[in-house]
Formats: C-alpha cells, sequence, structure tokens
C-alpha cells in the first residue's frame, strides 16, 4: 500500500503482475484487494464480454459539466449507468440504441457473487455491471458511487488488460488516498462501513496486454435498482 506522498515507480510494471494469485490485500475494515481472483474464470468470462460489447458498444458519454469522459463505457444487467449533460443516472435501457441493456452473463453474476464472498458480503444481487474501458491516457477522477437507491450493497470492480492504479481514498475528496497497482484478474470488494469511500484511477500508462492489447477493462458491480 502507497499513499500519495509515495511515487509509484515506473519498473512497478516492468513485470506482468507482481503479485501472488489468491493473496488478499485488506485496504479498509470492509475493503479487499483479490488478487488474481478472476484469473480461473477467463475462458468463461471474456467471451461473453464479447458477446456483450457487440450488443452494447463501448461508447464515450458528457458528464454533466459538458466534459467529454475519457474512459469508453457500456453496460449489462438490469440497470445501466449513464450520465449526460442532464446528470448521472441508472437506466433500463441503453440510450444509444432505445434497447434495454444486454442480460448479465451468469458468469459474470456468479464470478461477481464469488468475489464478494470471499470479502465477507454474503447473498450480492447485483443488477447492474458497468464496462469501462481505458485506452493509454484515459483515467477517472476521484469519485464516490453513490447513485444506487441502497448503499447495503459492496461494490465489485475487476480489471483485465493493461495494469493501472487504483486510487483508494476517504470520505472527503481531499482526504488521502492508496495507490495500489491493479492488474488483469484483480477484483476489489468495498461495502459496508467503506461502502462511500473515494476512489479513482490514475492515467493509464502505455502498454500491450497479451490478452487484451493496449486496453484496461474494468467490469463493477453493483446494486442499483
Ligand atoms: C469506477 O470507479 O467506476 C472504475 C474503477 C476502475 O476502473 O477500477
Ligand atoms: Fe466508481
Amino acid at each position: 500500500m502507497r499513499n500519495d506522498d509515495t511515487p509509484v515507480t515506473l519498473d512497478l510494471f516492468a513485470e506482468q503482475a507482481p503479485t501472488t494469485p489468491g493473496q488478499v490485500e485488506q485496504i479498509g475494515q470492509q475493503a479487499f484487494v483479490l488478487r488474481g481472483f478472476a484469473l480461473p474464470w477467463l475462458e468463461r468470462l471474456l467471451p461473453a464480454l464479447e458477446n456483450v460489447l457487440q450488443a452494447a458498444p463501448f461508447r464515450q458519454m458528457v458528464t454533466p459539466g459538458g466534459f467529454t469522459m475519457s474512459v469508453a463505457l457500456s453496460s449489462c444487467g438490469a440497470l445501466g449507468w449513464t450520465t449526460d449533460r442532464s446528470g448521472y443516472r441508472y437506466t433500463a435501457h441503453d440510450p444509444q440504441t432505445g434497447r434495454p441493456w444486454p442480460d448479465m452473463p451468469t458468469v459474470f453474476r456468479e464470478l461477481a457473487q464469488a468475489a464478494a464472498r470471499q470479502a465477507g458480503f454474503e447473498a450480492f444481487e447485483p443488477d447492474a455491471c458497468l464496462i469501462n474501458r481505458y485506452v493509454p491516457g484515459a483515467r477517472m477522477s476521484l469519485h464516490q458511487d453513490k447513485n444506487e437507491r441502497s448503499l447495503d450493497a459492496p461494490i465489485v470492480s475487476m480489471s483485465l488488460g493493461l495494469p493501472a492504479v487504483f486510487q483508494f481514498g476517504g470520505f472527503a475528496r481531499s482526504d488521502k488516498s492508496l495507490r495500489i497497482p491493479l492488474f488483469h484478474g484483480d477484483i476489489v470488494v468495498w461495502g459496508g462501513v467503506d461502502r462511500l469511500r473515494y476512489h479513482g484511477v490514475l492515467p493509464l500508462k502505455e502498454g500491450q496486454h497479451p490478452r487484451l492489447g493496449a486496453q484496461r477493462i474494468n467490469l463493477t458491480f453493483r446494486t442499483a435498482g
């Protein structure tokens, strides 16, 4: 774990993933990094992801402030998170096609539930999976996930492709944040007393991932409705 005063060295990324699959790192009272947790699921996960993206391709959305997000988004499940000039919200339909968002694949739900359970959250029933695509330079500024109707359920967030530095902060934007390198297959779960922590992703570094190329894809599962 690092804080904002500690520079993240570049050779952090020289190795593919200098972490041990199966390792669990506690980053808050009810917040954990599950290293490599998704790796055994990838042969089922990646084809399902491809299907979802065929039905609901990545698109760049505009924030209420009028900025185009550097991260491209898609969604699956009953509800999809969207943003435009009039605000952030969950919708049952893809605003781009007018069709319902693609169903959440069974493998997505099962993996998210297994990760939640490993982090101490039983009976997680996600109804929304936000799919974020980062290309080099793309970033996600510090924010809280608070558009969900109930805050009882945790957030389950999976990393695929290029590594990124995840910021995990406090309950005010200005609080110090940990900087946590995340690699292909890692899952972060936070909920309970840590549910409203600020978090973000530093600009993605250039690179080529053997499986996913020059991008990072993040799947974020939530109970939104
Ligand atoms: C998010 O907070 O929506 C994305 C986090 C990540 O990409 O790891
Ligand atoms: Fe978030």
